[in-house]
């Protein structure tokens, strides 16, 4: 009876216990660091996310709907951010990475500048990657390759510069790619541009608007390219034809001595017969 009664309790312990834990797990702590830094480096002069608050960000999901404008959610954890067009200023940050189960992220259109974070890697579940049409800097980052699941990754229409990263041609769910009009140079790696039957994986609107860029489907090496190999032309060329010039110069000189020798010779003989 006693024990029976000890258990009855230990139960009733166990499940406020349980009950209490419930609404603090339906929060996640990554999810919440995620925004927390987004809202910190974002900002925002039109105030399109006024309601991204700081209570907001420990329980932005309620089951598949958020209170965030924008974020979208999946058993509790922010899935897509939507954040196109907003007018939105300031950086990426690395952070960002803490959202494990994002699996759609777009902020194009805004004015977003920095560099694309490599800690992006860290988005395991990553399968749409737009950040196009913002003023973002320096190289694509090569660990995108490591955020297996994407299929799309546009980035056109930023201030990205450096080479094409050859590893992403690794991501074989890749059904869409656009780096146009950045400030991208070097060869397209051939696991991007390759044929695959007949045409190609990517056509030339994908990389077109990049100066430094060369190789199929673009056109080839631009001579502007050869500019070294020009220069050491020239210098060869001009060479040798100053070489040519004094060679002749030198032969018509021997040329006109000789005749005067053998002019001078004829008349000498001339004198010895007379
Ligand atoms: C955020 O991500 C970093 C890098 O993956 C990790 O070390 C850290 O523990 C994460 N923080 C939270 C609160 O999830
Ligand atoms: C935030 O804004 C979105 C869209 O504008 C709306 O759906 C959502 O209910 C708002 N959340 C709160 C807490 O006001
Ligand atoms: C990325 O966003 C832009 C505008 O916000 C849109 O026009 C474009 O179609 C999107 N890219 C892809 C591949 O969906
Ligand atoms: C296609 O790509 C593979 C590896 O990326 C390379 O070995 C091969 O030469 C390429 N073929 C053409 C026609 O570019
Ligand atoms: C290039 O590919 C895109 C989609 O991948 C397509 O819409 C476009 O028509 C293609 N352009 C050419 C010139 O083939």
């Amino acid at each position: 009876m006693f024990t029976l009664r000890v258990l009855t309790l230990l139960l009733l312990l166990l499940l406020l216990a349980l009950s209490a834990r419930l609404p603090r797990s339906a929060a996640d702590p990554g999810d919440e660091l995620c925004l927390t830094r987004l809202s910190e480096s974002l900002q925002d002069p039109g105030s399109r996310l006024s309601n991204w608050s700081k209570a907001a960000f420990a329980e932005p999901c309620n089951g598949f709907t958020s209170s965030l404008s924008g974020a979208t959610c999946n058993n509790g954890r922010i899935y897509k951010l939507s954040l196109s067009g907003l007018g939105l200023r300031g950086s990426i940050p690395a952070n960002l990475a803490n959202c494990t189960s994002l699996q759609a992220l777009d902020l194009s259109a805004n004015a977003l500048t920095g560099p694309i974070p490599p800690d992006l890697q860290g988005l395991v579940n990553l399968a749409v990657l737009n950040l196009s049409s913002n003023r973002l800097s320096g190289q694509i980052p090569l660990q995108l390759a490591l955020c297996a699941y994407l299929n799309v990754i546009d980035l056109h229409s930023n201030l990205l510069s450096g080479p094409i990263p050859q590893q992403l041609g690794l991501l074989v769910r890749l059904s869409a790619f656009d780096v146009s009009n950045n400030r991208l140079e070097g060869q397209i790696p051939g696991s991007l541009s390759n044929r695959t039957g007949n045409l190609p994986r990517f056509n030339a609107s994908s990389f077109e608007g990049n100066k430094g860029l060369y190789g199929y489907p673009l056109a080839p090496m631009k001579t502007k390219g050869l500019s070294v190999l020009a220069i050491v032309g020239i210098g060869l060329g001009s060479g040798l034809a100053s070489l040519v010039l004094s060679f002749t110069g030198v032969c018509i000189w021997l040329r006109v001595t000789e005749r005067k020798m053998s002019m001078e010779e004829v008349s000498g003989t001339f004198w010895i017969f007379r």
